[in-house]
């Protein structure tokens, strides 16, 4: 087949990212990406990612690599080559008489990218929804987070929308309840800053599994605090959920602290902001908060409590970026095939 050089497809996705109440630290499998710890997310309907993707047909001859601009910054190729190998893999499979071909992505996101709130599920999540699209694939939600997790293994669960789970070893997240399940259900998103980190999650828990000395007991643990999670989402109770939550984040982040160089991402601000918690659940309120790959801390209450929480936090806190989320939905994706 002669190679034409043109665009082929295009399509654009929106998704958003899937904040983890049982944590996903540390990886089975490095060359697949298989996670693990299991893990229980939800996914936030207040933050959002925009992926544009165009895939174009190079001239004879030509070499040409796939190329993924975050905000306009062009990214480093081999962070979405292990990706874009998956994505071929799929076409020559699916669509074998396609060719050759090249992606252009250009994505970008309403909050922080890279700064511990899941911005690498979101976008990759977009990614793998606008990439199927644009090549007129319509596949099921499995395969479509089997093909998101090669790229960041929480973007597996950003593909459902709702609460979801990805088990430890699995290729795929499955969807555990939808967005309805919980109508009640609230996540307090604060941001505290807005710069990356300068330790990328990947690289973090590689070194936590290299050298921390509790990374068996972290990865034996959360099977359990996984389990009684799951009751405890299903009965809607978040008396019961919230300390299994507390106790997922925290016992992450001491694996970490144990490791050799330690990794802390946590700042002054990160921990004024947990013990502020404790006060309130002293106060009485069922409010419970959580930490992922960054210094942004996020609260998990109930509808009722909103107002009063958020009161007591701009009483507290100044230069605090507040966003109340509820449960998002699934990927919204749009395509349209050229030739
Ligand atoms: O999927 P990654 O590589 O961005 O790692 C996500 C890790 C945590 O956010 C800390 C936990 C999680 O389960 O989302």
């Amino acid at each position: 087949m002669s190679e034409n050089f043109g665009v082929f497809g295009t399509a654009v996705s929106t998704a958003h990212p899937s904040l983890a109440l049982i944590k996903y630290w540390g990886k089975q499998n490095i060359a697949l990406n298989l996670p693990a710890t299991p893990s229980l997310a939800v996914t936030l309907d207040c933050l959002t990612t925009e992926t544009h993707v165009e895939i174009s047909r190079p001239v004879d001859g030509e070499e040409v690599s796939d190329r993924v601009f975050l905000d306009g910054i062009l990214q480093r190729e081999d962070r979405f080559a292990p990706f874009f190998t998956g994505f071929r893999k799929l076409t020559d499979k699916m669509k074998p008489g396609m060719g050759r071909f090249v992606v252009t992505a250009r994505s970008s996101s309403d909050f922080p990218t890279a700064a511990g709130l899941a911005s690498s599920a979101s976008g990759f999540a977009a990614l793998s929804c606008a990439c199927t699209a644009a090549v007129g694939l319509e596949l099921p939600a499995e395969e479509l987070s089997a093909m998101a997790l090669i790229g960041s293994a929480s973007a597996a669960r950003s593909i459902y929308g709702g609460f979801t789970r990805l088990d430890a070893g699995s290729k795929a997240a499955v969807s555990v309840y939808g967005e309805n399940w919980w109508p009640e259900f609230r996540i307090i998103v604060l941001e505290l800053e807005k710069e990356p980190k300068n330790l990328s999650s990947r690289e973090a828990m590689e070194r936590t599994r290299l050298n921390s000395p509790y990374y068996q007991a972290w990865i034996d643990d959360s099977r359990v605090l996984m389990e009684r999670s799951v009751d405890a989402l299903g009965g809607r109770n978040l008396d019961a959920l919230g300390p299994l939550i507390r106790n997922s984040y925290l016992r992450m982040f001491a694996t970490m602290f144990a490791a050799d160089p330690p990794i802390i991402y946590w700042k002054p601000g990160s921990l004024a902001i947990i013990q502020f918690c404790d006060r309130m659940r002293s106060d009485g309120f069922s409010v419970w908060e959580t930490m992922d790959a960054g210094p942004q801390v996020k609260l998990f209450c109930l509808q009722n409590d909103v107002p009063a929480i958020r009161n007591r936090l701009i009483g507290e806190f100044n230069n605090l970026n507040i966003r109340i989320c509820r449960p998002g939905g699934p990927p919204s994706v749009r395509g349209r095939i050229e030739t």
